[in-house]
């Protein structure tokens, strides 16, 4: 399943993705960006209305199939179940994308005495690609091939002000993860890869002031927000044949952001 020629070579044309929280923000930028290269979309996230309109849109724009599973990537049970229940429909999984994320920022030593927004960060944002991973690798290593690619953040690989402790950790956490897992799976003819992004238009900033935006834009080198859709241009190359030589690296999509921090 690797690239012979340059025909064709960024096409995911035919390629069965998953792409998890695929309906919003820099999900629906990865959507866009496989559909443009002809592939199969499904979406696993819990916003039916979100995911039903997308795929409307979608469907009569693109060539490819668009689908929604809902999944909590939070739950266990419901991501096996979402999985198998997309295995019955499907006779591959090609590409997994875990996007689904939540934020939480504020410092760690001001959490309440329970760790509340500890314990959910890191079970959607770290143990939620975990659970994915865990149940679509069941198929494609009985397949012999597939790309997984993990949305982490450049919060990963540097100290935010302010804080975001928690969040920070729990992508570092997953950065690492990519790698080590990547090593694991290289034998089964799976490659693992990880998109650090830094600000970029969402749900999150939509309802940022100008004065805000613009404060924030000074300290990146290129002088603004990513849109999610050149996310999901790299998430398109990493989903591809094209980048077949590429495993357990870490590509930072941040305007230059994480280079002076
Ligand atoms: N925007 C940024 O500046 C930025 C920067 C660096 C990294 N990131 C990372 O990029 C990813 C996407 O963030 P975004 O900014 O696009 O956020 P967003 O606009 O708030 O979208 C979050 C997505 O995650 C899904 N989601 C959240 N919890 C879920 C759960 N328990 N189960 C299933 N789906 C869940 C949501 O879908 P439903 O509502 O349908 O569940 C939604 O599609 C996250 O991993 C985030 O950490 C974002």
């Amino acid at each position: 399943m690797y690239l012979d020629s340059m025909e064709n070579a960024y096409s995911l044309k035919g390629k069965n993705c998953i792409v998890t929280g695929g309906a919003k923000g820099i999900g629906l930028g990865i959507t866009t960006a496989f559909a443009h290269q002809g592939a199969n979309v499904a979406i696993f996230a819990r916003d039916e209305t979100a995911a039903k309109q997308v795929i409307e849109d979608f469907s009569a724009k693109y060539e490819g199939e668009f689908t929604f599973y809902k999944a909590d990537v939070g739950n266990t049970a419901s991501c096996r179940e979402a999985v198998e229940a997309y295995m019955k429909d499907h006779d591959r999984i090609d590409v997994l994308v875990n996007n689904a994320g939540i934020g939480t920022s504020g410092r760690f030593v001001d959490m309440d005495e329970e760790l509340t927004d500890w314990f959910e960060c890191f079970n959607v944002d770290l143990h939620g690609a975990a659970r994915m991973c865990y149940s679509v690798l069941k198929y494609m290593r009985k397949q012999g091939f597939g790309h997984i690619v993990n949305i982490t953040s450049n919060a990963g690989e540097i100290i935010n002000k302010p804080f975001l402790t928690a969040y920070a950790a729990s992508k570092a956490a997953f950065n690492h993860f990519t790698k080590c897992l990547a090593a694991e799976v290289a034998p089964d003819g799976i490659r693992v890869n990880a998109i650090a992004p830094g600000f970029t238009f969402s749900n999150f900033t939509k309802n940022m002031p100008e004065e805000a935006y613009v404060e924030l834009c000074k300290d990146v080198p290129i002088g603004r927000f990513a849109q999610a859709f050149e996310i999901g241009a790299l998430a398109a190359y990493l989903a591809g044949d094209i980048s077949d030589i590429v495993t357990g690296a870490i590509f930072t999509a941040d305007g230059g952001y994480a280079l002076q921090h």
